[in-house]
């Protein structure tokens, strides 16, 4: 938004297409640009799979410009704002898009306020106004310098490479596997009206009707919009739940080791075997183990006394949830309401 307004006051026109329920990118859109600028969130060190979708699915060009803005975790610490880290939200789809001919004209890591609060509470009001100040203010200089014609990368997007090599693992583990577990951790708890706003609101539809309540499907992004938009303050990261089933996840581990020990001891030299057999049961056992379990969890929300148990053991029931700022629940829905009519 910010980006289109300073455009505007230097008469550049901009279209701001919102890709949530795009499915494929308009070829003709993207012909008929003279610059694509690619503003996403950064989700556990890598970018949501919507967004990759989309920027693997853009045409092949020649030399067309784009740039790159991937929001991070942004906070504060006596005054002193600290970054997110990107890890390879960045350099992926600036891989893929060069190889895809496109020139990266700019890159720029924002840091937001981290809006994570399935790990940690909503930020102070106050603290969220000022990190937004500064990203305002970053936004602006970004904007004039790429329409001036110029090639702007932030220099904060260099700083940390290393790191980014380094959490190559987690990043792809987090794309790959880790956004599916992190999905399963939402229930709507005995709170819940019914009244669908959560479902309505999904940018991808990842919530559906089970046993009478909402239920998230492994299509769940974990932008956390639903948490924060419910009425009712009904959604819940099930952290409880999530402790339980790491201490399922220890006791198949454990039970797997012994049983690797076993057969080494009925056997001779079998350590590779071993240990692609242990990575190999434990894998097995822990996606279906977490899928029904799931599945027991959401069924087990039609009892209100057990659902109670849940809502009490998760912090979203305690901590403050994050609102952006000038930013009101009420109105987001209303206007998403108005643009579906
Ligand atoms: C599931 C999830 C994973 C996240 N992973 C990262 C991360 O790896 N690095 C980072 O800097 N911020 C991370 N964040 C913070 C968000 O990137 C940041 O709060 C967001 O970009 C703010 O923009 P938004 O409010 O428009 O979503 C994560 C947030 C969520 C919800
Ligand atoms: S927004 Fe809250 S109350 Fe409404 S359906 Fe979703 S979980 Fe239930
Ligand atoms: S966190 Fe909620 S709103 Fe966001 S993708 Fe998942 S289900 Fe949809």
């Amino acid at each position: 938004m910010k980006i289109a307004s300073v455009s505007a006051g230097k008469g550049v026109e901009t279209d701001i297409v919102s890709i949530d329920r795009l499915k494929n990118p308009k070829t003709s859109y993207i012909n008929s640009s003279e610059l694509i600028g690619l503003c996403y969130p950064t989700h556990g060190f890598s970018l949501p799979w919507h967004m990759l979708r989309f920027i693997l699915a853009m045409p092949t060009v020649k030399g067309k410009h784009v740039f790159l803005l991937n929001t991070r975790a942004g906070s504060m610490l006596f005054g002193l704002h600290l970054p997110g880290i990107s890890g390879i939200a960045q350099w992926l789809p600036m891989l893929i898009l060069w190889v895809k001919g496109y020139k990266i004209r700019g890159l720029l890591p924002l840091d937001m306020p981290s809006n994570w609060i399935s790990i940690h509470p909503g930020f102070p009001t106050r603290v969220v106004n000022k990190i937004t100040q500064r990203c305002m203010y970053l936004c602006e200089r970004f904007t004039e310098k790429i329409l001036s014609g110029k090639t702007f990368y932030r220099p904060m997007a260099f700083i940390f490479i290393p790191l980014d090599l380094f959490l190559i693992p987690v990043s792809l583990g987090y794309l790959l596997i880790g956004r599916f577990f992190m999905a399963k951790t939402f229930i709507a708890d005995y709170k819940c009206t019914n009244c669908r706003i959560c479902i309505q609101n999904c940018p991808v539809e990842a919530i559906k009707v089970k046993f009478g309540h909402p239920y998230w499907t492994i299509h769940c992004e974990s932008c956390m919009r639903c948490i924060n938009l419910c009425p009712e303050r009904a959604v819940q990261t099930a952290h409880g739940y999530v402790a339980l089933v790491v201490f399922g996840f220890m006791y198949i581990h454990f039970f797997n080791m012994f049983s690797t020990y076993f057969m080494q001891y009925i056997q001779t030299d079998l350590s590779i075997i071993d240990g692609l057999m242990e990575m190999t049961v434990f894998t097995v056992l822990a996606i279906p183990f977490m899928f029904i379990s799931y599945y027991f969890v959401a069924w087990l929300q039609k009892f209100k006394f057990l659902s109670a148990v849940f809502r009490m053991t998760s912090f979203t029931f305690y901590w403050k949830h994050y609102m952006a700022t000038g930013f009101k629940a009420n109105d987001f829905i209303k206007s998403r309401e108005k643009n579906q009519n």
